[in-house]
Order: structure tokens, then sequence, then C-alpha cells
């Protein structure tokens, strides 16, 4: 077997923030659907996550901040006191097992349907602009619904329920935060041209389009510490229906990194091309380019294989590496990779849905 550890420092320890990192070797969040319908995470996800503490931070899978926040049935959240205590039974096992996790907050805002939301109201959006694109609710597969644009006065309740839940995450024994500013959920529906045609202040100038993942950082940090909150942008991911990206990726993400410098923040993380699809980026954006931009740690992932990680290590363009899909079937990833052993791959059945099978029956290699 070869040593990968010779040449990298990718298996050390680090520091991110006020984060102790024990290796530069991040997982990804990666939603697994396998919450009953209150959300709430138990003996299960513990163990789930505890599989995979040798991760130097795990990104805990995408966490409904609110009811409203939520597009997907079987996904966790972290309004409730039944679900802080789910949470705190994971992070236990986690702390036990000698590793780091934060909590990815997340407001799916448009990307939901009428099934899954409270009193059947339509979910909501900078625009009234329908996704394209389905989702899962308890009755299987569904279109997304039509949104209403979120009224200007109601601004602050969101950003309240971004507090309520990073409050919530801290009572639960997590190690930070990261605000979810990617993938095409309501964040980042705020950021697009494509998708907010607002007249307010939340929407026209690159100002007005940024200030909401703006004021919702600055709320968390004000919670945690910025050392403490990290950050996730997907600048060229379409959403599920294709819908474009920002007519300009470069200004737009540019100036939003220029002011997440004021927070002097634990990380940014970027998924690098189109997410879990490809590292393809459209002509004219140079997404090194934009991470450059940031003073902080900064954490690269989407597509990455070990050699990958390595070069970009060596060249300095990333500080440490997130790896998703591998995690699935890798719970001793980092052990792996150190190792040069061979890695499983996971089928995509076993990504969401069901109980154990597939999900905490991976096992460790014989090395
Ligand atoms: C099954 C699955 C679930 C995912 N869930 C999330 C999520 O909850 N939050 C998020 O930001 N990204 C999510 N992603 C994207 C991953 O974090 C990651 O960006 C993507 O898989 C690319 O990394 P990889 O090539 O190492 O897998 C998910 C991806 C997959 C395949």
């Amino acid at each position: 077997m070869i040593d990968n550890s010779l040449n990298t420092d990718l298996f050390s320890p680090t520091q991110m923030g006020a984060i102790q990192l024990a290796n530069r070797i991040v997982m990804a969040p990666v939603t697994r659907s396998r919450m009953a319908d209150d959300g709430v995470p138990n003996e299960l996800h513990a163990t789930y996550y505890a599989q995979r503490a040798s991760a130097g931070l795990i990104i805990a899978e995408a966490t409904n901040i609110s009811a409203q926040g939520r597009g997907y049935a079987m996904t966790p959240g972290i309004w409730s006191e039944e679900q802080v205590a789910g949470w705190k039974k994971v992070t236990d096992a986690v702390h036990a097992a000698g590793g780091k996790i934060i909590s990815q907050l997340w407001h799916v805002g448009r990307f939901s349907s009428v099934e899954l939301q409270p009193d059947g109201a339509a979910p909501v959006a900078p625009s009234a602009i329908k996704a394209e694109g389905t989702t899962y609710t308890n009755n299987g597969r569904v279109d997304v619904s039509m949104p209403r644009a979120l009224e200007t006065s109601e601004i602050a309740g969101i950003i309240e329920q971004y507090k309520h839940a990073a409050e919530n995450a801290k009572r639960a024994g997590f190690d930070g935060v990261e605000v979810h500013s990617a993938n095409s959920y309501l964040l980042d529906q705020f950021l697009r041209d494509s998708t907010n045609h607002r007249t307010d202040q939340y929407g026209g100038s690159i100002e007005n389009r940024t200030r909401l993942t703006l004021e919702v950082t600055e709320a968390v940090a004000a919670i945690w510490g910025s050392d403490r909150v990290g950050i996730r942008l997907s600048p060229v991911t379409p959403d599920a229906g294709n819908t474009p990206p920002d007519s300009n990726v470069m200004a737009t993400y540019g100036y939003l990194i220029q002011q997440l410098n004021r927070f002097d923040l634990a990380y940014l993380h970027f998924v690098e091309g189109a997410t879990a699809t490809s590292r393809t980026v459209p002509e004219g954006v140079d997404l090194d380019a934009l991470s450059a931009q940031f003073e902080g740690a900064f954490i690269g992932n989407n597509n990455y294989d070990l050699e990958m990680a390595v070069e970009r290590r060596a060249q300095g363009k990333i500080d440490a590496v997130a790896f998703g899909r591998l995690f699935i079937s890798n719970p001793d990833l980092v052990e792996r990779l150190r190792r040069g052993a061979e890695l499983t791959l996971a089928p995509r059945e076993s990504y969401y849905g069901g109980g154990a099978k597939g999900y905490t029956d991976w096992p460790t290699a014989h090395y």
C-alpha cells in the first residue's frame, strides 16, 4: 500500500477559527433522509455520525431551521426541544469518538411543496417564481409548489428563524454552524438575479441581493462568535430544473466574499462546479480567483479524489477538502486515504431513505 501521508499536510491537525481539527479532511453535509416526520435524530443517527468521527470536521446534513424551511420529508430539524435533545445524542457520540461536528442551517425557500408546509401554505421565496423539479413528501415524489414572495416586513422573521436555530445548535452541543447559502435554497435564491426579482432593499443591485446572506451570517455570528461560523456557497450550481446561476457570478459572489471578510469567519466552503455532477464552470468564471479573495480558511469540495486534494493543497488553493459521497460508504475514509486503501462507492439507492441498511452498515477496512 502507498503511504499517502508523506507529501501532504492533509492528514495533520489544523485550526479553523476556534475549531481545532485533527486533520484537513472534512465530511461534507450529506442529506440521508432517514428521520421520522418529527425530524428528531436518534441513536441510529448518533451511530452513523460517530462512525465518521475521524474526519477532521463533520458538517452534519442540512437541517431545517423551521417548519417553513422544510422542503423534503425525512430531513432533520433544529427548531423544537425534541430535535435539540436528539441532536445532543449525536454531538455527544461524535465528541466521545474524538470528532468535531457542526450544524448546517437550512431554509429551502421556494424548493418545497404545500404538502410539507405548515397548514398547506405556499413555500416562501424572494420572488413568486416557481422552481422546476420534484421533491419527496410522505406520499412520494411531487412537483415543487408555486412559492409566494416574502414581504419586506417578513425578512426580520426569517433572520429570527436562523437565530433560533443557531441558539438551538449551541444547546445541542455542536462545535459551530455552517450557513447554508448554496445549492439554490433560500439564501442562494436571494443572491441570484435568476430567482430574485425584488425591488426592495433585498433585490436588484448586488449589494441588495447579498444583504440577506450577510445579515443572517452576522446574526448567527453574534450568537456563536464568528470563529465558530462557516458559510457554504455554490456559485455555479444550477438548480434542479437547471435555472441558470447568477448572470454575473464573479461580481456577485466576489462582492459577497469581500463582505464576508468583515466577519473573520471560521471558514468559507465552496462547492466547486455543479454539485455532485461536474467541476466544469461557465465561461468567464474562475472559482479559484473567487475563493482567493477570502481571507480565512477555505474548504474545497466537489468530485475530489485524494490526488486532486493533495495537489490543490500543495498549490495553496485549499486549506481543507470536503468529501461527500465517499463518506457515505467509507466511514473510515481518512484512514483509508492515508493508507491508500481501497474505497467503496455507495450505490445511489443507498443515498436516501430507509434505516440502518446502506447507512450504518458500511464496514471499516481491514488494513
Ligand atoms: C446524497 C447527497 C446528499 C447531499 N446533501 C447535501 C446537504 O444536505 N447539504 C449540502 O450543502 N450539500 C449536500 N450534498 C452535496 C454534497 O455536500 C457535496 O457537495 C457533493 O456530494 C459533492 O461532493 P463529493 O463529490 O465529495 O460527493 C449532497 C450530495 C449528495 C450526493
